[in-house]
């Protein structure tokens, strides 16, 4: 898996123009010059924001899940200070695993929980049943 490459706000608002055009959304940095004639919102609203964070007007127009999964495609590297949020990166397959482990023993703590609760109901019944049936046998005995 390759290192994400991290640019500043800076570095980013060099590349403005309708041949080099860069954006950032979400912490991505994208290289969006080949996308700005395909844009089905037009190139003029995505060239306004070049070379800037458009994170929020990107978020603003409700922009779909198709069109959300489409940033990746033109991601060129990240927003310094941001943590890659790429599922496909090292740092988030260790999370996610770390969220399987916990899961896992949330399951198992949930299992010994619930064990725990039946010795506690079953146990003094079985004393109980004991003691009766110690008590019914010596009656019946005298
Ligand atoms: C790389 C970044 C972007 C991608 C991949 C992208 C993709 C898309 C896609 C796929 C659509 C079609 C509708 C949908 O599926 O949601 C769309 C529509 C649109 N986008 Fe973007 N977009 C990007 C950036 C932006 C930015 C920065 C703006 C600025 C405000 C913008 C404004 C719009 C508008 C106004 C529409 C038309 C919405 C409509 O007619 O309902 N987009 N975009």
């Amino acid at each position: 898996m390759s290192q994400q490459r991290v640019f500043t706000l800076s570095q980013v608002a060099q590349h403005k123009s309708k041949k080099d055009c860069w954006l950032v959304i979400d912490g991505r940095v994208l290289q969006v010059t080949k996308f700005l004639e395909e844009h089905p919102g037009g190139e003029e609203v995505v060239l306004e924001l070049a070379g800037k964070d458009a994170t929020m007007e990107f978020k603003d127009v409700g922009h779909s899940k198709a069109a959300q999964g489409m940033l990746r495609k033109y991601q060129v590297g990240i927003l310094q200070g941001y943590a890659p949020k790429d599922e496909d990166s090292k740092d988030a397959s260790i999370e996610e695993s770390k969220g399987t482990e916990m899961s896992a023993s949330v399951i198992k703590d949930d299992s010994s929980h619930r064990y725990e609760a039946f010795m506690e109901f079953f146990v003094p019944l079985v004393v109980a049943g004991s003691y009766f049936c110690y008590s019914y046998l010596s009656v019946v005995a005298n």
